[in-house]
């Protein structure tokens, strides 16, 4: 049977290698509409989770793990021989940048090595992992193709980003509409159509690189426009001026403005991180990204000015942050959620604990901060 008719009647096998923040909701998504899925993960414990029906994502609930486990339509496994039995492999594995800033594709390489030993005529693999322009036709193409296959002739590849937003009650994996761009018009079809059974919007573009620029432009967009408003924080400050007293009333236009509000940095593992991709492989093209240097460079001096207001509040009280007890309210990345990665409440933390305060918090959704080094209390 061709894979459109398997994707039509559900009969299509679906692999989703990287059970985390973007893998695991879209391997529920598949699941309750009837496709047999299976997540790959290197991680054995969140294996075992699934495999035990229970979801370790606040957006994904346990009874919908369980209930698709229960039907026999999600399993996971360690074991990578099983993806040659996928019809179609979502790769979601993380994409972090190095000490250096430059982007770290490792976990892309090795998943696709994975894949690459598996791979076989017919298969549609599609690159989910947010990234720079060029990345699936300059680096997962190739080594899918050194055992002798070509991709848009013997199997289909595509690029898709995720735009899951964690902790967003209104919009989620089915409603949030998504953009896909293959190697040649079939691949992109096959995953248009593979999406469209769970997703209502599907945005086809003309390329992979299309579709991957797609994310790093929304993405930049956060990154630089937080950057400009946490400069009009900091100008605001120093001309004493309510800076959310601004924000507020600009918001009344009807049209043309778009609130973004300040904050102590950056966090998570798309906003602090992606831009950098962008502006690593616009420098490969002796292109210099302005506005995303200048961004980075405000957004993480944030850190340092909220410990710059504590030490002011302090010193209207005769007090010094040497020695005081500071309690820090909230120190995920973003409401409502348990990640930490990239959090700036960090960075706060680690410069008030370098001045000598003595620290504690309080996050309901972050019961312990052990791995951090700081002495809390
Ligand atoms: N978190 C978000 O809100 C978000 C939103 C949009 C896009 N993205 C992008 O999606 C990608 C994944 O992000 P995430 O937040 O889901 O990451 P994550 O760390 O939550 O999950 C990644 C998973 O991949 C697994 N993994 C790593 N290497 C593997 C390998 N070789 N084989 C199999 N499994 C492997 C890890 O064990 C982990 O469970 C990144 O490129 C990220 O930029 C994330």
């Amino acid at each position: 049977m061709e894979l459109n008719d398997k994707i039509r009647t559900r009969q299509a096998r679906i692999g989703i290698i990287g059970l985390g923040y973007v893998g695991l909701p879209l391997a529920v998504e598949f699941a309750k509409a009837g496709f047999e899925v299976t997540g790959f993960d290197v991680d054995g414990s969140k294996v075992d989770a699934i495999n035990r029906g229970e979801s370790y994502i606040g957006d994904v609930s346990s009874e919908d793990v369980a209930a698709s486990s229960k039907a026999g339509k999600l399993s996971a496994t360690t074991d990578m021989a099983r993806l040659h039995d996928m019809d179609a492999i979502d790769i979601c594995v993380p994409t972090p940048l190095r000490k250096t800033r430059d982007p770290d594709l490792s976990y892309v390489v090795l998943a696709v090595d994975a894949v690459k030993a598996r791979l076989r005529k017919g298969q549609l693999i599609i690159l989910e992992s947010t990234t720079y322009p060029g990345t699936t036709d300059e680096v997962v193409q190739p080594a899918l193709e050194e055992g002798g296959l070509k991709a848009g002739a013997d199997f289909h590849l595509a690029f898709s980003p995720e735009r899951v937003d964690p902790g967003n009650p209104t919009h989620h994996t089915r409603n949030i509409p998504k953009v896909v761009g293959g190697v040649n018009e079939t691949s992109t079809a096959l995953a248009a159509a593979l999406y469209g059974s769970i997703i209502g919007t599907i945005v086809p573009v003309s390329s992979t690189q299309v579709a991957e620029m797609v994310k790093l432009l929304e993405n930049t967009f956060r990154a630089v426009n937080i950057g400009l408003v946490n400069e009009i924080a900091l100008m605001s400050h120093r001309m004493n001026i309510d800076v959310w007293e601004v924000i507020e009333a600009a918001a009344t236009k009807p049209f043309g403005f778009m609130p973004f509000f300040p904050g102590p940095g950056l966090g998570g593992h798309c906003i602090p991180i992606d831009p950098f991709y962008l502006s690593w492989k616009a420098r490969q093209n002796g292109f210099e990204c302005r506005f995303i240097e200048l961004a980075g460079h405000i957004n993480g001096s944030m850190p340092s000015f909220v410990v710059e207001r504590v030490s002011e509040a302090l010193n209207s009280q005769k007090k010094a942050i040497n020695g005081s007890r500071i309690h820090i309210l909230g120190v995920a990345y973003k409401k409502d959620v348990s990640d930490m990665r990239e959090s700036p409440a960090l960075d706060v933390m680690e410069l008030l604990h370098r001045r000598g305060a003595a620290l504690s918090y309080t996050d309901p959704y972050v019961p312990t901060l052990d791995h951090t080094g700081l002495s809390l209390q």
